[in-house]
């Protein structure tokens, strides 16, 4: 069996998993407006994985939350699998994981990634098969039974993320959810991310402060610049001979390739020119 080559929005048949036109939001505050997001247009193939990176308050949250329909633009359009977002919400196109796992404390580890099952009426037998599935793919079938708070941040994320899988949806938002990691953690978390993603076929929109972090996950890296909030550049990442995310393991980080890449969103985050020190907001680590 082959993997299929990295999606891109031309070539994929069928509708983009995302599709963002010329979307703007502005937030009416007590001292005035703010314009959080303008012009902002983006198409994400099924299948495709992009990430956001760009400064505190470049409006990468804001984004997120108009594409899973916790709020809307003011202005533009966006559609998710060829609906409006809020069909795409209602018919549970997407999995959403954020920097806090959210997961219920009076839950145990397999009721809390059955919850979403449960809200949704599968029947018992194959809501427990799929619970199994999915603490099986994280890792964490030892620990079905256990609390939350008796679980590292690192298992609360992997609960976190399995319960966004639960409904087998066709994308995965994700924002800043390895923020509060340790490294080696954290990288052990991006390694099984793009396994899982590659396993589900699931588009995946992550938002980081890390640019290893987005190179090492992503098909494309996109490069947002605040006050406004725009998109500033998209890269495509090129990362040597066998680009495929299956393929992508942790010595993918020593190759030239990744270090190029990462080079190449450092620069775009300063405006296209050489930089010598990391950009403001943003980890080179
Ligand atoms: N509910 C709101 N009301 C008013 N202003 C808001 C609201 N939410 C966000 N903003 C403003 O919109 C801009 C973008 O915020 P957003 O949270 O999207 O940034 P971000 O890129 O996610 O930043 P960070 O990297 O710090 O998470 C900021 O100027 C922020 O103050
Ligand atoms: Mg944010």
């Amino acid at each position: 069996m082959t993997d299929p080559a990295p999606a891109s929005p031309t070539s994929a048949p069928g509708p983009a998993a995302v599709e963002v036109r010329g979307v703007d939001k502005v937030f009416e505050t007590r001292t005035g407006q703010v314009q959080a997001l303008q012009g902002i247009d983006l198409a994400i193939a099924p299948g495709e994985f992009v990430s956001l990176i760009g400064p505190s308050g470049c409006g990468k949250s804001t984004l997120m939350r108009l594409i899973a329909d916790l709020d809307d633009p003011t202005g533009g359009t966006l559609s998710v699998f060829g609906k409006p977002a809020r069909q795409a919400r209602l018919d549970q196109d997407y999995g959403i994981a954020f920097q806090q796992a959210g997961l219920l404390p009076w839950r145990t580890v397999a009721a809390n990634v059955a919850l979403p099952l449960e809200l949704h009426g599968a029947a018992s037998a194959d809501r427990r098969d799929r619970v199994a599935r999915l603490l099986d793919m994280v890792g964490l079938s030892d620990f079905a039974d256990r609390y939350p708070d008796q679980l590292s941040g690192g298992m609360q994320q992997r609960v976190a993320i399995a319960r966004a899988l639960a409904e087998r949806p066709r994308l995965l938002l994700m924002d800043e959810p390895f923020g509060a990691l340790d490294e080696m953690t954290r990288e052990k978390m991006q390694s099984d991310l793009v396994r899982i993603s590659a396993e589900t076929g699931a588009a995946v929109v992550f938002v980081t402060h890390s640019i290893p972090e987005a190179v090492f996950l992503s098909d494309r890296v996109v490069v947002m610049s605040p006050r406004p909030g725009r998109i500033q550049e998209i890269v495509p990442m090129r990362l040597g001979a066998d680009a495929r995310r299956a393929a992508r393991t942790d010595e993918l980080r020593e190759e030239r390739s990744f270090f190029d890449m990462v080079t190449a969103v450092r620069e775009a985050l300063h405006g296209g020119s050489p930089v010598a020190s990391g950009a403001r907001g943003v980890e080179n680590r």
